[in-house]
């Protein structure tokens, strides 16, 4: 039996980043060197980057003094290994929707079975909640940025657990899908869904009838906007002109725009596709060294190319990315689906008719998401992105338009003028503290028909494949971007770096520095098991900067590592973790942190920690020893100052093996949405049997002999206070 991803990780073995971009080698020769001790003051360059005190204003318009402290209010978790959601004393939690919940009146309550009709799922909530925003509904309909009593949660069902949604497992033989209808399913549970939600004494419930109640999935209509749409690289029987493709999937993460809109971001979507080995010999070197670069190969993830009887849509046809087709220009097949998939895609929660849109001036790879920086009346509007894979980059996007207020009630609209032309950069890291955001545009910098890892024909193509231009330009190979966050307060940016197998003693940097060994129940694990986060504020406080000063906000470990080299931010018994992946800012100031983890997972489930953050520069440089065996390197780097218990805490620990992950909150700071993804997901282990419910993993929520679902939960604190942080 084929069963679901056990995260998002394991495919990413096949998309790890292996190019041999110019500048890595040489940065790699600096970093390793033993005298290559850097000059100069980095806390002092980074406070040359602020003045004081001045207001800035929110992702939503709202202002904020860039004053104010914060402290916790809660005390912190114990690390556990229980099947429920345990959450600091002081507050309680309900569940909002699980999957398979209904979003209409007239479709009946989940089985939990498998039983349910394939296409009641464009009615259900979807599996596996992901990247989440709250948009306060104001009572014309229309969104209202500071209403928290009414609202419409956006959710990404970013992939799902199959064994569960049938009734008895996927049934396949063959490596070929059996049942067109369970694959049916699984397609419809994908994508994402808005939901209204409405509050409730001093909780939140899903309001079943709302007219906003929507499903995105990988059936969905969507428009392809941007300099890709309309590229000869887009074409498709679905859409010969390039300008339409047929759902979105992989939505990991998200983000949102200041007029109100939601941002759904493609993050796995290359193992979907099915394409065999037999194919290559009918393609160019070019489309090679594309499909290679993005991980389009095999015999697909979930199979479901493998569907005997196609559609007369080629519902399941359309997942075969081979050459099947007579013409020369794929108008008449799906070899260029996978181009019309990683992207961000902005959806109006607000007009559930109208059709999602791909940005593509933001880029194409496996998008965890897309944080807005400050948004700031007369400047550029800029997203911050990581691509989620083993040594892959960090980008952002500037808009070539200047926000202009008035913009804020346009909905997507807005959306064409400025997410429809701006610039892509990626994100270099350098050895002394400072930092290089390197433009990718046609024709300059190399990105041309000339450039020797890939012939780019335009900026479609340079859009499209932007993971060989980021190559070409000679950006900082990470230990897989996975959320970012911005700071209200100074508009510096966070991003996690979950952790990295494959980081090898030899090839440490700066911003990626430690190698070390983080045993599991005697089992190696080596490379950075644990993960970092990172963090940098832009030069002059501009989003558009080109340059920028970076430092390691916290670095993951078990608190009994060895504090020099592994557990180099100090955490202890109250705030140690592992595998940092979502990210989020509350309006506050607090910052949120969740973790996807399977490394420390022998003595916690995973959880969400609160962070009072400090400011970029304010720890000091180091130098991290990693060792491997009788093998040494030493490598500079740039430390946040330790955080303490005091300023880092443990909020709450998730049910048995799953992810805690997405965050959204009332713009009141009453109400905080959390969502915990696959409980049981390694359910598929050998002693599984769908028939037997004491071999899954995990009950939650529903307790006794339940199958595990993925839910939404809503946090609120038992005296009605403001969520994690008190302002003093
Ligand atoms: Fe879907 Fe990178 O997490
Ligand atoms: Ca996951
Ligand atoms: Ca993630
Ligand atoms: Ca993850």
């Amino acid at each position: 039996m084929i069963q679901t991803t056990p995260d998002c990780q394991a495919p990413l073995i096949d998309t790890e980043n292996d190019s041999n971009n110019p500048e890595f080698n040489q940065i790699l020769t600096d970093r390793l060197s033993r005298r290559s001790m850097l000059k100069g003051s980095f806390g002092a360059a980074a406070t040359l980057y602020f003045g004081g005190g001045s207001l800035l204003f929110s992702p939503t318009g709202e202002t904020h003094a860039a004053t104010g402290a914060l402290k916790l209010n809660f005390a912190a978790v114990a690390k556990t290994l229980d099947d429920k959601v345990t959450l600091a004393q002081g507050y309680s939690y309900r569940i909002i929707s699980s999957t398979g919940d209904p979003l209409a009146h007239g479709i009946p309550a989940y089985s939990n079975n498998g039983s349910d009709r394939a296409d009641s799922f464009s009615k259900r909530v979807g599996d596996h909640h992901d990247g989440m925003h709250f948009f306060g509904l104001g009572k014309n309909g229309q969104w209202s940025p500071l209403a928290s009593d009414r609202g419409l949660l956006c959710v990404n069902h970013e992939s799902v657990t199959a064994a569960f949604l049938h009734p008895n497992g996927q049934t396949i033989a063959d490596e070929k899908r059996l049942s067109d209808n369970e694959v049916m399913k699984e397609m419809l549970a994908v994508g994402m869904s808005v939901a209204e939600v409405k509050k409730v004494g001093q909780s939140y419930e899903l309001v079943k009838d709302s007219r906003f109640n929507r499903r995105v999935t990988s059936m969905t209509d969507i428009e392809i906007t941007g300099p890709a749409a309309r590229s000869p690289l887009m074409t498709t029987k679905y859409s010969v002109t390039g300008t339409r493709t047929r759902g979105t999937l992989g939505n990991c993460a998200n983000g949102h725009t200041p007029w109100g809109t939601y941002l759904t971001c493609e993050e796995n979507w290359a193992f979907y596709f099915r394409r065999l080995a037999a194919d290559d010999a009918k393609r160019s070197a070019r489309e090679i060294t594309s499909l290679k670069r993005y991980g389009v190969k095999g015999n697909s993830y979930l199979l479901w190319a493998t569907v005997q009887n196609d559609t007369p849509e080629n519902h399941f046809g359309r997942w075969d990315a081979s050459i099947s087709g007579s013409s020369s220009d794929g108008s008449d097949d799906y070899r260029n689906a996978p181009n019309t998939y990683g992207w961000v895609v902005e959806i109006d929660p607000f007009n559930p008719d109208s059709i999602p849109k791909k940005r593509t001036a933001l880029g194409r790879f496996a998008h965890e998401g897309a944080w807005p920086g400050l948004v700031i009346a007369g400047q550029p509007l800029v997203w911050y992105m990581g691509c989620d894979s083993r040594h892959e980059y960090i980008y952002k996007y500037v808009s070539n338009a200047v926000w202009d207020p008035a913009d804020a009630k346009r909905g997507s609209a807005a959306g064409d003028k400025y997410m429809n032309e701006g610039t892509l950069y990626v994100a270099r890291f350098n050895a002394d503290g400072s930092g290089d955001w390197l433009e990718l545009s046609y024709g300059r910098n190399g990105l041309d028909r000339d450039n020797t890892y890939y012939s780019f024909d335009d900026q479609a193509d340079v859009l499209i494949n932007a993971r060989l231009a980021a190559d070409a330009r000679g950006a900082t190979k990470m230990d897989r971007p996975e959320w970012g966050a911005v700071n209200p307060k100074n508009g510096e940016v966070y991003m996690t770096l979950t952790h990295n197998p494959s980081r090898a003693l030899d090839k440490v940097d700066a911003a990626n520095p430690r190698f070390y060994n983080d045993p599991k129940k005697g089992v190696a694990q080596k490379g950075n098991a644990n993960g970092h986060i990172i963090r940098w504020a832009e030069q002059d406080n501009k989003g558009s900067a080109t340059h920028f000063q970076w430092d390691v906000f916290l670095f993951a470990a078990r608190a009994t590592a060895d504090r020099d080299n592994i557990n180099v931010s100090e955490l202890s018994a109250d705030n140690d973790f592992s595998s940092p992946d979502g990210l989020w800012f509350a309006r506050s100031g607090l910052l949120w942190v969740e973790t996807d983890d399977h490394a420390y997972t022998d003595v916690s489930n995973c959880m969400l920690l609160a962070a009072i953050p400090g400011r970029v520069g304010d720890g000091a440089r180091k130098t991290i020893v990693n060792t491997d065996n009788d093998q040494q390197t030493m490598v500079s780097t740039f430390v946040g100052a330790v955080p303490g218990d005091n300023n880092l805490r443990r909020f709450l620990v998730g049910p048995v093996d799953c992810e805690i992950t997405g965050l959204a909150e009332t713009p009141d700071g009453r109400a905080l949405f959390v969502n915990i993804q696959h409980p049981g997901e390694t359910t598929s282990g050998k002693n599984f049997a769908i028939a037997d419910p004491s071999t899954y993993l995990s009950h939650w929520p529903q307790g006794g002999s339940a199958r595990p679902r993925s839910s939404t939960i809503v946090i609120t604190r038992n005296d009605g206070g403001p969520i994690g942080a008190d302002l003093i």
